[in-house]
C-alpha cells in the first residue's frame, strides 16, 4: 500500500455545491468539525445552473385587482407530486414545500440579493407546472448568487476545503461508513478523510450523455462510491431533458437556456412559425383546462395573470421536452435541427434586465440578439431525478452514517422535477442532512479504518498506469455518449435500450483493459480512467431501470409502452443494488399518501 495523507473530521461533505455548502453550515452551527471535499473548486458546481430561479411558495406577488395571489405550501405540494407523475415520496414533498420558504428568507438574511417586487418583496416569476409565480430568482443568475451565498456564510462558520480532490470510495466498517479515500488531482498524492459521519452532496451524472448542461465534474463518482458500498439507488430510469438547451454554434450544444426565457414569456415555434405548443396532442390529460388554448388568452395572461390561463409553454419539462423532440422528428425543425424560442416581443430592455446572461450567452457565443430574433433550442440532458434512496426526514441513506443531499439523491421529485425545486431541494435538505450527520456523529465514535480497501482501491486505480497496452478511457466514454444519446434518450423502446445495454456491456469488457501513459502526476487520462468507468455502471444501471419500467411517466417516455400505467407502474419505485458483480434490481411500493394529503388534489380541482 502506498503512503497517504489522513485529516479527520467530525462530518465530512463531499460535494460543494449547494447541498453540500448547506450541509456544511448546518454542521458547523450544530459544532462539529467539517471538512469539504472538492472535485474542482469551491462554488463551481451545476447550482449556478438552476438559473431561473428558486422555487418556494413565498406568495409575493400581487394579481391586478391588488389581491395577492394565492399561493401556499398546499398548492406547491400538489403541483410537486402532479409534476413528477406521482412518483415522489409524499413525505419529502410535505417537508420540501413547507420548509422552502423559510430556508429561502434565510438566504436573504445570509446575504442574497433577491430581484424585488414594486413593493419591496422578493420576487417571483412564473415556471413550468408551477400553478403560480413562484420562482424567487435573482434576473437569470439565482443559482450563481445562491452559491455565492452559501459559500461565504460557510466560510464564515468555518469548514476545512480540500479543493481539486477526487474521492473515489467510501471506507465501511461493518457495514456503516467511516471515511473516504481519494488523490489530489494535482499530484496523484493519496488522501484518506476519517469521519464520524459522511455526506454525499456530489450532484448528478449528466456527463455519459453527449450533449448535456453538466460540466466535467457531472460522472456520477457519488452515486456510484455508495452502489459499490451497498447502498440503494432509486429510479435511476428518471433522467431529466431540459426542454432548452442551445443547439449551435456545435461548441455551446446542451448549454442551458433557461426556462425562465418562457416563464418571462417566450414562446415556441416550429420552422412552420407554428406555435406548437398549442397543439392538443401535446397537452396531458392531468392539465387539460388549465391552460391556454389560443394565442390570444395566452398574451392576456402576460398582463393579468389572475383570470387567464397559463400559455402551455409553461408546462413541466418533461411535457415540453417531448413536443419539442417530436416536431423536429416530423420534420418542423428550424435551421440547425432544433425549434425557435422568441423573446423578442419583451423588447430590449426588459429582456436585458430580466434575462441577462441569456442575451450575454447567445450574444458572445452565438452571434444571436435575443432582443431581435429568436434563439435555436432543442432538450439537453440537465437533471438527474433518481439517485440514491434517502431517509426523508434524515437524509440518511441505507448505509449507516451516510447522508445525502441535492441531485445525488432521491424521493423528491418523482419522475420529473418542476423548474426551480432543485434549488429549494439543496437548502431544505442540504440543512437536514447536515444537522443529521451532526447528530449521528455526536452519538458515534470515529469508526477504524481499513487498510484493505485502502490498498485495493489503489490496486483499482493504478491498473491502467501499470498496463503495457489497451485502450483510451477517452475513446471508450465518447462511445458511451454516443450510445446513450443515441439510445437512452427522450424516446426509447426496448429495441434501443437493449442496443445500448449490449454496448455498454462491451465497454465495460473494454474498460477492464484500459491503458494510460504517464504517472499519478498531473494526468487527467488518469482521472478520465476512473471517471469512465464509474459512468458505465451508472449508465448500465439507467438503461436496466429504463427496461424494466414497461410504462411511460414523466421522463421515462417508452414508444412501446406509451400509456402511464397507474395500477401498477405507478405504485413502485425501482431500486437497484450491488449483488456481487451484478445489479440487482427490485419494485418496492411507494409509501401511502394520508388521506389530509391526498385531499388536497380535490381542493385543487
Ligand atoms: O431553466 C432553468 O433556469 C433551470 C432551473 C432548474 O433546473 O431548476
Amino acid at each position: 500500500m502506498e503512503s497517504f495523507e489522513t485529516f479527520e473530521y467530525d462530518v465530512l461533505v463531499i460535494g460543494s455545491g449547494g447541498a453540500g455548502l448547506r450541509a456544511v453550515i448546518a454542521a458547523r452551527e450544530a459544532g462539529c468539525t467539517v471538512g469539504v471535499v472538492c472535485k474542482s473548486l469551491l462554488g463551481k458546481a451545476h447550482t449556478v445552473m438552476a438559473e431561473g430561479g428558486v422555487a418556494a411558495a413565498l406568495g409575493n406577488m400581487t394579481n391586478p385587482d391588488g389581491t395577492k395571489e394565492n399561493d401556499s405550501w398546499k398548492v406547491h405540494f400538489v403541483d410537486t407530486m402532479k409534476g413528477g407523475a406521482f412518483l415522489n415520496n409524499w413525505r419529502t414533498v410535505e417537508i420540501f414545500t413547507k420548509e422552502a420558504p423559510e430556508r429561502v428568507l434565510e438566504l436573504e438574511q445570509y446575504g442574497a440579493v433577491f430581484d424585488r417586487t414594486p413593493e419591496g418583496l422578493i420576487a417571483e416569476r412564473p415556471f413550468g407546472g408551477h400553478k403560480y409565480r413562484r420562482l424567487n430568482h435573482v434576473g437569470d443568475r439565482t443559482g450563481l448568487e445562491i452559491i455565492r451565498t452559501l459559500q461565504d456564510k460557510a466560510v464564515g462558520v468555518g469548514m476545512t476545503v480540500h479543493m481539486e480532490t477526487t474521492c473515489t470510495r467510501l471506507l465501511t466498517e461493518n457495514g456503516r461508513v467511516t471515511g473516504a479515500f481519494g488523490y489530489y488531482r494535482d499530484t496523484g498524492n493519496y488522501v484518506v478523510f476519517k469521519a464520524k459521519s459522511v455526506i454525499l452532496a456530489t450532484g448528478g451524472w449528466g456527463r455519459m450523455y453527449k450533449f448535456t448542461s453538466n460540466s466535467w465534474e457531472g460522472t456520477g463518482d457519488g452515486l456510484m462510491m455508495a452502489y459499490e458500498a451497498g447502498a440503494e439507488l432509486l429510479d435511476l430510469e428518471m433522467i431529466q431533458f431540459h426542454p432548452t438547451g442551445m443547439i449551435w454554434p456545435p461548441g455551446m450544444r446542451g448549454i442551458l437556456v433557461t426556462e425562465g426565457v418562457r416563464g418571462e414569456g417566450g414562446i415556441l415555434r416550429n420552422s412552420k412559425g407554428e406555435r406548437f405548443m398549442f397543439n392538443p396532442k401535446y397537452m396531458p390529460d392531468l392539465y387539460k383546462g388549465q391552460f391556454a388554448e389560443t394565442e390570444e388568452e395566452a398574451s392576456r395572461w402576460l398582463e393579468d395573470k389572475q383570470n387567464n390561463r397559463r400559455p402551455p409553454e409553461l408546462l413541466p419539462r418533461d411535457v415540453v421536452a417531448r413536443a419539442i423532440y417530436r416536431e423536429v422528428q416530423d420534420g418542423n425543425g428550424c435551421e440547425h435541427g432544433g425549434v425557435h424560442l422568441d423573446v423578442t416581443h419583451r423588447g430590449e430592455a426588459y429582456i436585458k434586465r430580466k434575462l441577462p446572461s441569456m442575451y450575454e450567452q447567445f450574444h458572445a457565443m452565438g452571434g444571436v440578439d435575443i432582443t431581435k430574433e429568436p434563439m435555436e433550442v432543442y432538450p439537453t440532458v440537465h437533471y438527474t431525478m433518481g439517485g440514491l434512496y434517502v431517509h426523508p426526514e434524515t437524509c440518511e441513506t441505507s448505509i449507516p452514517g451516510l447522508f445525502a443531499a441535492g441531485e445525488v439523491a432521491a424521493g423528491l421529485h418523482g419522475a420529473n422535477r418542476l423548474g426551480g425545486n432543485s434549488l429549494s431541494d439543496i437548502i431544505v435538505f442540504g440543512k437536514r442532512a447536515g444537522e443529521h450527520a451532526a447528530a449521528f456523529a455526536a452519538d458515534h465514535a470515529f469508526g477504524a479504518i481499513n487498510d484493505e480497501q485502502i490498498a485495493e482501491e489503489q490496486d483499482y486505480l493504478t491498473e491502467p498506469l501499470r498496463a503495457s497496452s489497451g485502450e483510451s478511457p477517452y475513446v471508450i466514454h465518447q462511445e458511451l455518449q454516443e450510445t446513450m444519446q443515441t439510445n437512452a434518450m427522450i424516446a426509447k423502446t426496448e429495441q434501443t435500450l437493449l442496443t445500448a445495454l449490449t454496448k455498454i456491456q462491451e465497454l465495460q469488457q473494454r474498460a477492464k483493459n484500459i491503458k494510460v501513459a504517464g504517472d499519478r502526476y498531473f494526468n487527467p487520462g488518469w482521472h478520465a480512467a476512473r471517471d469512465v468507468r464509474f459512468m458505465l455502471r451508472t449508465s448500465e444501471i439507467i438503461v436496466r431501470c429504463a427496461l424494466e419500467r414497461q410504462e411511460s411517466r414523466g421522463a421515462q417516455w417508452r414508444l412501446d409502452y406509451p400509456n402511464r400505467e397507474d395500477a401498477t407502474w405507478g405504485k413502485v419505485n425501482l431500486i437497484a443494488c450491488k449483488n456481487g458483480d451484478e445489479v440487482k434490481i427490485v419494485r418496492r411500493p411507494l409509501p401511502e399518501m394520508p388521506a389530509e394529503l391526498k385531499a388536497l388534489f380535490e381542493e385543487g380541482k
